[in-house]
């Protein structure tokens, strides 16, 4: 009998566990490419950034300096340099060490001083601060050693507890996520005979269910997978080549992860196009069961769907909508990320289709999720972001929807509701996010926006000659 597979990636055990106290580059820092040096003490330290007002003397840091003697607090680190959010402006940056009067400090600073944002290594400081978030694709190598649990750690109940070889397999699939950096490849792993012919008996159950329950995205992708990436029966593939298609389908890369990540730190990744992967497979005993993602869930219920242009979209609407947003936020997104990219069914040509990655890498739910057994809702992200559900049995509650680009629309207007005093956007060229609170960085954005329209307009007056 099979039993349900999986539940998804890096956002189970740990959904109420955040964990947010990260060494920081600062992420004002990613338009003028300067680095803040990393804090002694980086879950203590809080970083503030401020600007002289506009009649300031020039000067003005020692004034603002002494408030930090007079409230005693001690800094660790100061810069001064130019201002991404005014022309020929300039900013001040301050590590505060623990201790004196923080929180006076801020509220004279914020009087006094032009612009201000307090940028957090340890935002459970009720100050009002930004949870930190990464900046560049290569801050991501941060998360590698923020994970809640190491991949070789099973609990007692894991079916490859009692099996020596099975744990030091899990060991070496963890060391190689750890050491992972961005910009290497990802190592090629020799699979053992046993590990593929578990392979084989998911691959061969689950491509057997495909053309019927699983969406038009999905199918349309899985032949190039095969075609592209060793997608067969007797082979499981390598991550990286599975990572260079996606880079040439959506621009999504995968990243090997050595155990459990926050929600947070996860769904970071999608904001950058990158999905943390696992590399080890189930336990042998078991190949129809595995109480963790595996490779299997990745790669054949995750990757079909991130090779999609919509649904890669999609997935970092969900990512741009986490960075700095409140615990209860990413609370809330990780749920909607649960009824979606890891369980959303979708309706095409009046069928139910299976989309999300949960049911396409478990038989027994995959039948049963389009059964009429379960209560279908439609997809509605300030409701779904409410719904209470297991982690260890079939979902009673799904959600449906229209399409990917309609739920994209749902997500954005779902993100607006997120209390966060700025915008965020991707900027591929650089792989940095650009972090939008100034008139001055939306007119140069509205520019670039008028050009590409102009490229467009340009193509369509071709078109129609
Ligand atoms: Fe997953």
């Amino acid at each position: 009998m099979e039993t349900r597979s999986i539940v998804n990636n890096g956002m189970t055990k740990n959904r109420y566990n955040q964990c947010c106290t990260c060494t920081v580059p600062d992420p004002k820092l990613m338009d003028g490419g300067n680095y803040i040096k990393e804090g002694r003490d980086s879950s203590k330290s809080t970083c503030l950034i401020f600007s002289p007002k506009e009649d300031d003397e020039p000067g003005s840091l020692g004034r603002y300096l002494k408030l930090f003697a007079k409230h005693k607090v001690n800094l660790l680190h100061i810069e001064s340099r130019s201002s991404a959010r005014e022309i020929d402006g300039y900013e001040f940056m301050v590590e505060c060490a623990p201790g004196g009067d923080l929180g006076k400090l801020i509220e004279t600073l914020r009087e006094q001083c032009g612009y201000f944002s307090i940028i957090s290594r340890n935002h459970k400081d009720n100050l009002g601060t930004v949870p930190w978030f990464p900046g560049r694709l290569k801050d991501l190598d941060r998360f590698a050693n923020q994970i809640l649990s190491y991949g070789s750690e099973l609990d007692a109940d894991h079916p490859g507890f009692t099996d020596p070889v099975y744990r030091a397999r899990r060991k070496y699939f963890a060391d190689i996520a750890y050491h992972y950096k961005h910009g290497e490849k990802i190592p090629r792993v020799d699979y053992t005979p046993d590990e593929i012919a578990t392979w084989s008996v998911v691959f061969k159950k689950l491509t057997s269910l495909y053309p019927k329950y699983a969406c038009r995205e999905h199918n349309h992708v899985f032949p190039l997978l095969i075609e592209n990436c060793g997608y067969r029966e007797d082979n499981i593939p390598q991550l990286e080549d599975i990572s260079n298609f996606l880079k040439d389908s959506t621009g999504f890369s995968l990243r090997p992860v050595a155990g459990l990540l926050s929600s947070r730190d996860f769904l970071a990744g999608l904001a950058f196009r990158v999905f943390h992967s696992t590399q080890y497979i189930r336990h042998s005993s078991r190949p129809l069961y595995t109480p963790e993602p595996d490779v299997c869930h990745e790669v054949l219920g995750h990757v079909p769907l991130l090779a999609d242009p919509a649904f890669a979209q999609f997935s970092q609407v969900i990512g741009l909508a986490s960075l700095g947003a409140p615990d209860e936020y990413i609370e809330k997104l990780a749920t909607c990320f649960w009824f979606t990219v890891e369980f959303g069914l979708c309706r095409q040509n009046g069928e139910l289709k299976a989309y999300g990655a949960g049911l396409l890498s478990s038989y027994g739910e995959l039948e049963y999720s389009v059964s009429g057994k379960p209560e279908l809702r439609s997809f509605e992200p300030a409701k779904t972001a409410l719904q209470k559900y297991p982690i260890t049995e079939y979902q009673p509650i799904y959600y449906v929807a229209e399409d990917f680009e309609d739920a994209k629309e749902k997500m954005i207007k779902f993100a607006q509701t997120i209390p966060r005093r700025f915008g965020v956007r991707y900027d591929p060229y650089t792989q940095r996010l650009n972090i939008i609170d100034s008139k001055h960085q939306i007119e140069d954005l509205v520019s670039n926006v008028n050009q590409e329209v102009q490229i467009l307009m340009d193509a369509l007056r071709k078109l129609k000659d």
